[in-house]
């Protein structure tokens, strides 16, 4: 098979999956008219399946300063951070993550994937071991890649098989690093932190967290699992993204190690882009001091994601473990993910349909995010739609 004869192959494969469904991806937004109300054809849509977990997309305090900062400094940096692109907005953001999580270095990506990928592939070579769940993120597995590390999957947040994994190193277990995501982001479930962050002490090894789902959404002052579990202090390094709680595009990585300036110098997903535009560093400044600030909306969040979690729960609907802002619907097949998906738009609700391989167990989702924006009414018409659609499930 050609290059091309692949691609089709892969095209034939996709549609023998799911005939119909393939619109379902990439589906074209008309008009957004707000955090959770858009309008796709002449469709009124309420938006279920965003990232946007606390609904800061049109804050006030963050356009303004988005505006602000395109007039004062342009559309985008046209350079790396190594090179023209290094703005003081970009510093004083980096600041303001280091004192947010109480650390004394932080760095901004220009996405949360390339965090992931900057940082591992930064901090780990062919020398090194990366442990990772079976469930992470694309963004770990392909960081790890890049690293050229020795890579060790253990099973979905199971802390009995991550110690026997780095009991299998013997003493090569001190130049491994465990990755955990505080909420994962296919199921909605926590890491069990707590318990991972005792392994890594006993067997000398590092930890990352990946907070992508988590910050804004767990912890007092929303810094994310660490918080939540009190292990901020023993855990190693921290990244995340700004492109769910915090509304805009981009990433950091936190720690109270000094080496982490390094990666500045030799980590290629950060020297070989350009940085954030000046307006995305702006709204994430002003959206980073909302959320810590944002007590309330974490609660007004978890009401609704509990709300939701427990009506579809009477459903008897297969849901992920844990009740949270990413809710997942487990189906067996691809084509009940379709036809429910298909039916909540026709209801006017948007979710996420995910297919094998991106699901889990060779399972579909229907995966629901919960947004502290979300009105009683909205969720009210969410519950009522899976209500209506009973027969899909
Ligand atoms: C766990 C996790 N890490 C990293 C990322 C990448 O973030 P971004 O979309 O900002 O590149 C995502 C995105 O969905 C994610 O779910």
């Amino acid at each position: 098979m050609n290059l091309l004869d692949k691609l089709d192959y892969a095209a034939k494969v996709r549609k023998a999956m799911l005939p119909d469904g393939l619109a379902a991806f990439g589906m074209p937004v008309d008009k957004i008219k707000s955090a959770t109300e858009a309008q796709v054809g002449e469709k009124e849509i309420l938006f279920f399946g965003t990232n946007n977990y606390l609904g800061l997309t049109f804050a006030p305090e963050c356009l303004s300063a988005a505006h602000q900062a395109l007039d004062a400094e342009g559309t985008g940096t046209t350079g790396s951070r190594l090179a023209n692109g290094n703005y003081h907005a970009h510093r004083s953001l980096e600041q303001e993550f280091a004192s947010f999580y109480n650390c004394e270095h932080a760095i901004v990506f220009t996405t949360g994937y390339q965090a992931n990928l900057g940082v591992i592939s930064g901090l780990a070579g062919p020398d090194d071991t990366l442990i990772i769940d079976a469930d992470s993120h694309a963004s770990i597995y392909d960081g790890c890649k890049l690293s050229g590390a020795n890579v060790v999957r253990y099973r979905h947040n199971d802390v009995e098989d991550l110690e026997k994994r780095l009991r299998r190193l013997g003493d090569k277990a001190s130049n491994s690093l465990i990755i955990v995501e505080g909420i994962y982001s296919m199921l909605g479930d926590q890491a069990n932190l707590a318990a991972m962050v005792e392994v890594k002490k006993r067997y000398n090894s590092l930890i990352l967290v990946d907070e992508a789902h988590s910050i804004g959404v767990l912890g007092e002052t929303g810094q994310g699992l660490v918080e939540a579990t009190g292990v901020l202090a023993d855990v190693d390094f921290i990244t995340g993204t700004f492109s769910k709680s915090l509304g805009s595009i981009g990433g950091y990585c936190v720690s109270q190690h000094a080496q982490l300036e390094q990666l500045r110098y030799l980590s290629r997903p950060y020297i070989f882009t350009a940085s954030p535009s000046p307006a995305t560093i702006a709204s994430t400044r002003a959206a980073l001091t909302l959320l810590r600030n944002g007590r309330q909306l974490r609660e007004q969040l978890w009401r609704n994601a509990n709300q939701l979690y427990q009506h579809l729960a009477s459903l008897n609907l297969d849901l992920g473990p844990d009740p949270g802002p990413i809710i997942a619907v487990i189906l067996d097949h691809p084509q009940q993910a379709l036809a429910l998906w298909q039916g909540l738009l026709e209801k006017g609700i948007y979710v996420n349909l995910i297919l094998p391989p991106a699901a889990p167990d060779d399972k579909a989702l229907v995966r629901i995010s919960v947004s502290a924006a979300h009105t009683e009414a909205q969720i009210t018409s969410i519950c009522q739609a899976f209500s209506d659609l009973k027969a899909c499930f």
